[in-house]
């Protein structure tokens, strides 16, 4: 259908996630918050704006833990939890998991064929992630292949709109030339059988861990979606502050302070005036100012753990997601996958 039918089809937004386990605070902001804007955008006439799919890359977590895969199950659930209980909704969008949708894999390997080898040398996460990760021997065929996955993830859905941290960006990137060498070396026009993806950035606002470093679960400083009010309060309680003020009477720069940056996304206007005045004169304690925050990061997450612990007592719920979801998934991947057969000169008719 053309654009400019006034029933345009409505654009396909796909994102994934690795499966970490229990999602944090940075993992919500910088994106299941967006995805479950992004769901539930609607048309002027309340039909959705676009047709979206949200998966758990279990085999993404492969390329780098493949020698340790003991948690990978229970992680793989803590994701779809969390992906429900921060407002996901199976009727809104295809919730699915990528190992039960074999067509990423049957694409990854023909867009393995013709993917030049510098292009996934140059790829930055590549020398990056191997020197942070010297632990683990990365030399190996699929770590340097991710890309080439994360390509075939969205191009099998033949998706519009990729959201993303700034971070994926190049990953996109890449992802479009591989669609371009494609339909280039196959003959099929440009927008079709792989069209190319265009990256819509995610705002990440600067969440910082407790430690005043990026939040980010290496570094063990994360406050989790599903952590019980106490645990947050605790967890605030020792974050760091403005080095500088160390006494309750020396004054505080709330521009230096992690704390701030963190009022900053969760607070009101109000609440981080009063708290710049108050820490600026030594008029408020750093004490009452992490319990201010701690209110509002609380009140943001009530809603999400209700609905976490709904689906942590209704398991069966969640199956029929990623079951519903795999079905979805499947079909639509499949339509791609016989064009992407019959150009390539595989199909048998
Ligand atoms: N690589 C992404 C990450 O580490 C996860 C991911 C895998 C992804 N496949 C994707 C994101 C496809 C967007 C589209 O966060
Ligand atoms: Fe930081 Fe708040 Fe203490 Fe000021 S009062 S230094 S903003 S924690």
């Amino acid at each position: 259908m053309s654009e400019e039918t006034s029933q345009a089809a409505a654009k396909r937004v796909l994102s994934g996630m690795r499966p970490t386990g229990k999602l944090h605070l940075g993992n919500y902001m910088g994106a299941l918050k967006n995805w479950v804007a992004l769901q539930n955008e609607t048309n002027a006439d309340g039909s959705p704006k676009y047709e979206c799919y949200f998966f758990i890359a279990d085999w993404h977590a492969l390329t780098t833990d493949y020698a340790d895969t003991g948690a990978l199950r229970q992680n793989v659930r803590e994701v779809a939890l969390d992906f429900l209980a921060a407002g996901l909704d199976s009727k809104r969008s295809t919730i699915f998991l990528q190992s039960e949708v074999p067509a990423h894999a049957e694409l990854a390997m023909l867009l393995g064929m013709i993917t030049p080898l510098s292009w996934l040398e140059r790829v930055p996460t590549y020398k990056d992630q191997q020197e942070q990760l010297k632990e683990k021997d990365l030399a190996t065929y699929g770590f340097l292949g991710y890309p080439v996955m994360m390509s075939a993830d969205i191009l099998v859905y033949q998706t519009d709109f990729v959201p993303v941290g700034l971070d994926q960006a190049a990953h996109v990137e890449i992802t479009r030339e591989i669609a371009r060498r494609f339909n280039h070396i196959y003959g099929v026009e440009e927008h079709e059988v792989l069209p190319e993806p265009k990256v819509l950035l995610t705002p990440s606002p600067k969440l910082p861990g407790t430690d005043g470093r990026k939040m980010s679960k290496s570094y063990g400083n994360t406050i989790l979606l599903s952590d019980p009010e106490p645990e947050i309060r605790a967890k605030l309680k020792t974050m760091v502050t403005d080095p500088a003020r160390v006494r309750r009477t020396d004054v505080g720069n709330p521009d230096v302070c992690p704390v701030f940056d963190l009022h900053k996304v969760f607070s009101t206007g109000e609440t981080q005036q009063t708290v710049r005045a108050g820490c600026t004169t030594a008029g408020i304690g750093c004490i009452q100012c992490k319990g201010w925050l701690a209110d509002a990061v609380v009140a943001e997450l009530a809603p999400i753990q209700e609905k976490r612990r709904h689906f942590e007592s209704h398991p069966e719920e969640v199956d029929a997601v990623l079951d519903a979801g795999a079905v979805r998934a499947n079909a639509r991947a499949e339509a791609t996958m016989r064009q992407v057969r019959a150009a390539v000169g595989l199909a048998r008719r």
